[in-house]
């Protein structure tokens, strides 16, 4: 059991509903996560779990339901909002800047500001200091000569790094990853693993979205899993195992799956 397990939840969804047309992409979807505790949402495709993260993170309005920051009610009216309280999202589609450097990417519409000659200037210098000293923190190397030129030069390892360095630069309370590893090679799905094992060290929660059920077993401490916009179960991960999750995830047949 998670040590987690006395405290109360950071961040808290209770019975949000959404549709988009004609699909009802989350049916009363209630989850909570702990300081301190990596929660994994689990689910097949099409199952809700982009959507609902969206939800917890500001980028879409549930129909229904609410959430719940600390146990106060917290109204997102867009992805700043979560921002603002320290809900820092890494979207499965990453969201860095390709053609900026590092550093604007760590700042990404919050740049340091410097008066220079009576002018407002942004504060380069600062900025690249700082991308230096996160990917220092994360135990990143990246050659200065790349540290300078456009993301899209780096490694996909590198960019997820980077991602996350940005989260933690701005003290992420939540950290919710989309997907981190999918792109990666082995080497670096090891280093955002254990980079999510610093973070809950650090008293961070972390919702990871995750089709590798290995990487979850290996981090996780409980489980959510979707079907078809619903939560189909959840486990504490040092009372599951790999066949009850998929199980979980696919439902009793695969005929009457209509997705
Ligand atoms: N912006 C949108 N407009 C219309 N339908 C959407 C939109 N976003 C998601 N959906 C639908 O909502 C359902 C849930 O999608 P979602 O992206 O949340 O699934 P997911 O669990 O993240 O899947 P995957 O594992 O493939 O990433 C799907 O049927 C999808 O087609
Ligand atoms: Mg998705």
């Amino acid at each position: 059991m998670s040590h987690a397990a006395s405290a109360s939840p950071i961040l808290e969804a209770r019975d949000v509903s959404i549709r988009f047309g004609g699909v009802e992409a989350l049916k009363r979807v209630s989850l909570h996560v702990m300081p301190g505790e990596v929660l994994a949402l689990a689910g097949d495709n099409g199952a809700g779990k982009s959507t609902l993260i969206k939800i917890l993170s500001g980028v879409y309005r549930a129909d229904s339901g609410e959430l719940r920051f600390e146990g106060q009610p917290l109204q997102l009216r867009d992805p700043q909002d979560a921002r603002a309280q320290g809900i820092e999202t890494i979207y499965q589609d990453l969201a860095l800047a390709d053609n900026l450097d590092v550093g604007s990417n760590i700042f990404l519409g919050r740049e340091p500001v410097q008066r220079k000659l009576g002018l407002l200037t942004i504060d380069r210098e600062r900025m690249a200091q700082v991308a230096r000293e996160v990917l220092e923190r994360l135990d990143i190397v990246i050659p200065p000569r790349k540290l300078a030129g456009p993301v899209k030069m780096l490694s996909g390892g590198q960019r997820q790094a980077i991602a996350i360095g940005r989260a933690i630069y701005w003290n992420a309370r939540v950290l919710i990853m989309d997907e981190p590893t999918a792109a990666l090679g082995v080497p670096e799905q090891r280093k955002v693993m254990s980079l999510i094992g610093a973070l809950k060290a650090q008293g961070v929660a972390v919702i990871l979205i995750s089709h590798n059920l290995h990487d979850i077993f290996a981090v996780a401490d409980r489980i959510v899993v979707l079907r078809r916009g619903e939560v189909a179960g959840e486990r504490q991960v040092a009372q599951t195992h790999g066949d009850e999750i998929v199980h979980l995830m696919v439902g009793d047949t695969y005929s009457n799956n209509s997705r």
